[in-house]
């Protein structure tokens, strides 16, 4: 299946660093489970929405893994359990080898220094009644204790790395564009000198002119600081220009992972292979039709495998009743892997 063509430059630089034996971040059966009330015909009626649903992720350092999925799949919780601003129902995460999953106090607020989000509305992000050193500065003071001098430096040093000019740093956030508050998003997520940067829709409000220019400086401070990134994206074509490997969510699991270039080269899973057919492209005849219907609700998982109900090969009996687990298909390159009945060797 031809992927989707990507619009961003083609002479941006390489993939980072070559992956190294332990991995910086891992999660194992990661789950996220909402408790929430319906009211239905006067009755109220309480639910369980299975937002993550047995998650096992391994990112490595200095790589840029992605996630795609339709709304509603699970990636921000995902990010938000991978970060610790949410608990877990159930699973681990560990984060340079130690268990950060049921960590409090000192140690989880030293842990957030090392994780760090942005988030896809700078304008929303932004206090609108703080300047933009003081949005840059607010990280340095409040968990460095720094001020005076010193700070000053440090947020000007920020906003030269984020190609903001230094006259900048006594406006208000609706005096600068969208792309402007977004870079200061940015100076404030590495103010503390993060490993790790989750990066969600990062680029999603922003126009197409300036979703390039931010997406090339996130690859040029992934690769000036050794970052890592974990970057979360309806756009198919902006995760294979920054990815190194991308998981693919449907309803709270992971159906498909692997390298970029063969998940989309090569997409296995029915659900990958519609997303990616259902891509806008600049050449070419209409996509085929591979994707029936919404995604269910979080709340009303269907029994077997999750996309059975929108699937068009869906024909085996444990495609209804059993639910699939991610395994390398026949011929699958290395680390590729995808949870389908059809697809199993
Ligand atoms: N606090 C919450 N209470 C109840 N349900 C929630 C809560 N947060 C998320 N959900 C539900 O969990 C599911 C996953 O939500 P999530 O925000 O992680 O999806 P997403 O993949 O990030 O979607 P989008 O692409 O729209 O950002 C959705 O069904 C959502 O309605
Ligand atoms: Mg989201």
């Amino acid at each position: 299946m031809e992927a989707p063509r990507t619009a961003w430059p083609a002479t941006m630089p390489d993939s980072p660093v070559a992956t190294p034996a332990a991995p910086l971040l891992t999660a194992q059966g990661l789950s996220k489970h909402f408790d929430v009330a319906n009211r239905a015909e006067g009755l109220l009626a309480r639910s369980t929405v299975k937002a993550v649903d047995g998650v096992d992720l391994r990112i490595h350092a200095g790589e840029c893994f992605g996630i795609v999925g339709e709304s509603g799949s699970g990636k921000t919780t995902v990010a938000k359990l991978l970060l610790r601003l949410t608990d877990p129902t159930a699973g681990q995460v560990h984060f340079e080898g130690q268990d950060i999953t049921a960590l409090q106090g000192a140690p989880l607020r030293a842990l957030r220094r090392r994780l760090q989000i942005v988030f896809q509305n700078p304008h929303s992000a932004l206090n609108g009644r703080h300047t933009i050193f003081d949005a840059i500065g607010e990280p340095l003071r409040v968990q460095e204790g720094m001020g005076g001098r010193a700070l000053q430096t440090r947020v000007h040093a920020l906003m030269d790395r984020v190609s903001l000019p230094q006259t900048f740093a006594f406006r208000y956030p609706h005096e600068l564009s969208g792309g402007q508050k977004q870079r200061v998003c940015i100076a404030r997520a590495l103010a503390l000198n993060p490993r790790l940067v989750v990066l969600d829709e990062p680029t999603s409000a922003l126009d197409v002119s300036v979703q390039a220019q931010i997406l090339a400086l996130l690859r040029e401070l992934q690769r000036e600081s050794q970052l890592t990134y974990i970057f979360i994206s309806h756009n198919l074509a902006v995760v294979r220009y920054l990815c190194d490997r991308v998981a693919v969510m449907y309803l709270g699991r992971v159906v498909e992972q692997g390298p970029v270039d063969a998940v989309f080269e090569r997409p296995q899973h029915p659900y990958t292979q519609a997303l990616l057919a259902a891509a806008p492209r600049l050449h070419g005849a209409a996509p085929p039709v591979l994707l029936q219907g919404d995604i269910p609700s979080a709340a009303r998982m269907p029994p077997g495998c999750r996309f059975h109900t929108r699937c068009v090969e869906s024909q085996l009996p444990a495609c209804r009743s059993e639910l699939p687990v991610l395994a390398a298909p026949a011929g699958a390159a290395a680390g590729h892997v995808c949870a389908c009945f059809l697809r199993q060797a």
